[in-house]
């Protein structure tokens, strides 16, 4: 870990498609602050603080999380968070949280069209659709999986008490305003908000849908590379946090979060985006995909999916993750004598899938951007007849997988759908038919 200082200049308006400036390292213990000074050197709570500006500790982990494990930043801020009337509960349209009870689990196999666009202009939150998930944001475990599509820029804010999200655009780009800085984001990259770290989404192209991992868990961290050596897969140079921007702005403000499951909203009289300087290793971060070091096999047979973990957020039982995100990324094939596509298998985690861009290689048709599957544990599943026969009959030759970007929520615990997933006509009825015609092998 090294501690990196950066000041920028005092915060003017930028064009909303301009990449602002980035801290690099992942989990690093940062130190910025949009006006010279503003942040106390030496120590975190000085009795008087440059320009009078409220201290506050923002904890990602528990104060007695082991040093390895400890996330918390502190933030100087123009006025204290607390600063505001009570919360009201607010509408929760298409989100649900863990528990979820709406539909009992099911073992069979889902797949979905991409949705529509909004019938009404939405922004980021009033966007968002629970597809499923397990565990309960309450303990701490478990995930909620939600698509977004949305038409407008939020003109509020939010946060998440309940767990960290991990945002996937699918089409369009996504400003992040956040209390730490700015994030621009865009397809084929992903970013990291921390649990309570208030942010606004705008959408400099009109119009964006994406999905999100919501981790009610241990918090993503990189996988460990084992025999890979000191390097490989997602390098922890390429994951940028922001540098600190503010907002001074004394108008009301509408908050509204996320908390044990459902929504609550109130109003600041103020813009809470006023941390003027922050130092600390909790921090939203964001992530190009294309940065990925993809490791494979260059001899036979194909690597469990595993190998191309890009995040993953630990459980208490050793290996077997409260949730692994994993891509499918643009690489080499060149296994010899190999079935190289991904074979079938019945996994003991559970699996929900989603395609950024292109085609994935395990399905012929029927998976297309934006769409969706759910293979929950131990169902069946893996190639479909065409891309199965094209496998067997291909020339093994060096073969470049390109237009391709898929990826992986996987988890330890079934995925439940919620009432929506299962009832939306984009849901594929005829989905088992992408299995049923396999001819019988031939015995002797
Ligand atoms: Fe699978």
């Amino acid at each position: 870990m090294s501690e990196v200082m950066e000041t920028t200049a005092p915060a003017r308006p930028a064009p909303r498609t301009a990449e602002p400036a980035y801290l690099s390292g992942f989990g690093n213990h940062f130190a910025t602050e949009a006006e010279p000074g503003a942040l106390p050197q030496g120590q975190n709570s000085p009795q008087r603080t440059p320009f009078g500006l409220y201290t506050e500790q923002l904890s990602g982990t528990a104060f007695t999380a082991p040093r390895t494990e400890n996330r918390r930043s502190w933030l100087y801020r123009i006025r204290p968070s607390a600063n505001h009337p009570p919360y009201r509960p607010h509408a929760q349209g298409l989100l649900r949280s863990g528990p979820f009870t709406e539909a009992p689990p099911t073992p069979n196999r889902l797949r979905w069209d991409p949705l529509p666009p909004p019938e009404a202009p939405a922004d980021f939150i009033e966007g968002l659709i629970t597809f499923g998930g397990n565990g309960d944001a309450e303990t701490g475990a478990g995930v909620g999986v939600h698509l977004y599509r949305a038409d407008r820029d939020m003109d509020r804010l939010f946060y998440n008490a309940d767990g960290e999200l991990l945002i996937v655009p699918q089409q369009g780009r996504v400003r992040l305003v956040t209390e730490f800085g700015l994030l621009l984001l865009g397809p084929g990259e992903i970013a990291v908000i921390p649990r309570g770290v208030r942010f606004r989404a705008e959408l400099p192209d009109g119009a964006a849908n994406g999905y999100i991992c919501e981790n009610y868990g241990a918090l993503f961290r990189l996988p460990d590379l084992g025999p890979i050596g000191a390097n490989g897969l997602a390098n922890p140079r390429d994951f940028l946090s922001p540098r600190a921007a503010y907002e001074d702005v004394d108008q009301p403000t509408e908050v509204i979060q996320k908390f044990a499951g459902r929504l609550w909203i109130t109003e600041f009289d103020h813009s809470p985006l006023d941390v003027v300087a922050w130092h600390g290793n909790l921090a939203p971060y964001k992530y190009d995909l294309a940065r990925f070091n993809t490791i494979n096999t260059v001899s036979f047979d194909h690597p469990d999916p595993s190998i191309f973990t890009v995040l993953t957020a630990p459980s208490d039982t050793p290996g077997t993750a409260n949730c692994d995100f994993v891509v499918f990324p643009p690489r080499w094939m060149v296994a010899e004598h190999t079935f190289r596509p991904p074979w079938f298998h019945r996994n003991v985690m559970s699996e929900f899938m989603g395609l950024i861009t292109g085609a994935y290689d395990a399905k012929a048709g029927g998976f297309a951007p934006g769409g969706a599957s759910l293979h929950n544990a131990m169902s069946g599943h893996g190639p479909d007849q065409a891309s199965y026969q094209n496998a067997v009959d291909a020339e093994l030759k060096p073969h470049k997988l390109e237009n391709t970007l898929a990826f992986m929520f996987e988890t330890r615990w079934p995925i439940r759908p919620t009432r929506f997933a299962l009832e939306t006509p984009a849901m594929q009825l005829d989905y088992d038919d992408v299995w049923a015609n396999f001819d019988k092998a031939r015995l002797p």
